[in-house]
């Protein structure tokens, strides 16, 4: 049984009073909340076994190496990777994508070549292949989604041609909620002859991810989605593929040898880590992952399923309230527009009732845009929202309408 209440007691954040009001904590999909746990293990960490890792052949340093590299091992059976050399520990999702965007990118790419996105993704997914494909000359392509926000497979296979060599697509939209079959599309991009890189920030919340399965070359997520510490995320590889690849960045803990004139490189996953990495935070991604992996993955979905049908539910009473994004296979996001209200004013009135939520672009103008808005207001619900929050979502929205009708 998912022992909702037991689960919010696990997030100290959640018991404190926002504006006077009960939390209603709905932006985690902009960042989600640490369990008492992750927050623990940092602060073991830092008053018991910080060092640098790799580095040193004293007793602290070696215990933080091997709590560094158990954490990979963590990551590396969370997604089902083969192995844990093909984990890269990374700042962000997005500087996992601009590793590849620039790695892979600048190096196999040339005028001619295609590369092929989704018309949802988020800026983390989209400006590196801007960037990439401007440097190199190849092509950016970008398959539609429907006006409720599908995946219009039909366009997608339209566009998939020999000359797309990589398909970089999110797994779930953060604006739509949009679930993409990145399996389907993994497949698809291979038949054509190309790669897939799946941004898997959101859809790895969601769902269980196997990288086998999916059979991406590709995956980046952030761990601070997955309730881990803030600046430190993975991108995986195939192995192979990551030994064919350049460094990203140059430094310390990359190298195989130095001297004034020249520089051989290590293997990956080093070869992708130059600098002293994130290391306390790489040790509580491993500890939020545990934690996930202790509820179970499957049960966090079905509660997710849940919680989006109580909220369709409840969102109905308000007529004037617009959902973006209403695929029939979609997560716990809800992009909305409240009447012309402005987000901004509809997130003000929300606050004051204690209720977070986004407002914006959210990072991914382009999908706002074509859906018609300039910006939208987003609630995203995580493992600890219970139909609470959104009881007290729904009278905040309500509040909201009185007030702007009377002002
Ligand atoms: N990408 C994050 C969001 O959707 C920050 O809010």
């Amino acid at each position: 049984m998912y022992d909702i209440e037991k689960i919010r007691k696990d997030f100290p954040i959640l018991q404190q009073k926002i504006n006077g009001k009960r939390n209603t904590f709905l932006d985690t999909a902009a960042s989600a909340q640490k369990p008492q746990a992750v927050i623990d293990a940092v602060v073991k960490m830092y008053s018991q076994t910080y060092a640098n890792v790799h580095r040193g052949s004293y007793y602290l340093s070696e215990m933080a190496t091997s709590a560094y590299e158990n954490a990979r091992r963590i990551v590396k059976d969370f997604i089902n990777a083969k192995s844990e050399k093909e984990i890269i520990f990374t700042r962000s999702a997005t500087e996992g994508m601009n590793l590849v965007a620039s790695s892979w990118g600048l190096n196999n790419l040339k005028a001619g070549d295609e590369v092929l996105l989704s018309e949802a993704e988020h800026h983390g997914n989209l400006v590196p292949w801007q960037n990439t494909c401007a440097k190199t000359g190849a092509t950016l392509r970008f398959f539609k989604v429907n006006d409720d926000g599908s995946f219009d497979i039909e366009n997608f296979y339209k566009l998939l041609n020999p000359k797309v060599k990589m398909v970089a697509v999110t797994g779930m939209s953060n604006i739509l909620g949009t679930v993409f079959p990145v399996k389907e599309i993994a497949h698809a991009a291979h038949l054509a002859g190309a790669l897939c890189l799946v941004d898997a920030c959101q859809s790895i919340v969601h769902t269980v991810t196997d990288v086998q399965d999916i059979g991406c070359d590709f995956m980046a997520f952030s761990g601070h989605k997955l309730y881990a510490p803030s600046g430190i995320g993975c991108l995986y590889g195939k192995y192979d593929l990551l030994c064919s690849m350049a460094p990203y960045q140059f430094g310390g803990d990359m190298i195989e040898n130095v001297t004034y004139e020249k520089t051989t490189f290590t293997t990956p996953p080093a070869r992708f880590e130059a600098g002293t990495p994130a290391i306390v935070q790489a040790v509580g991604f491993g500890v939020a992952l545990q934690y996930l992996q202790a509820i179970g993955m499957k049960n966090i979905a079905a509660h997710e399923h849940e919680l989006v049908k109580y909220t369709n539910e409840r969102l109905k009473e308000i007529p004037e309230l617009k959902i973006i994004g209403t695929a029939a296979d979609k997560g716990g996001v809800f992009s909305f527009a409240l009447g012309n209200i402005h987000p901004q004013d509809v997130a003000f009135i929300l606050d004051k009732e204690g209720v977070s939520v986004r407002t914006g672009h959210h990072c991914a103008q382009p999908i706002v845009n074509r859906m018609g808005y300039n910006s939208l207001a987003r609630a995203s619900l995580g493992l600890y929202t219970n139909n609470e929050d959104i009881d007290c979502f729904v009278n905040a929205l309500k509040k909201a309408q009185t007030f702007f009708k009377q002002a």
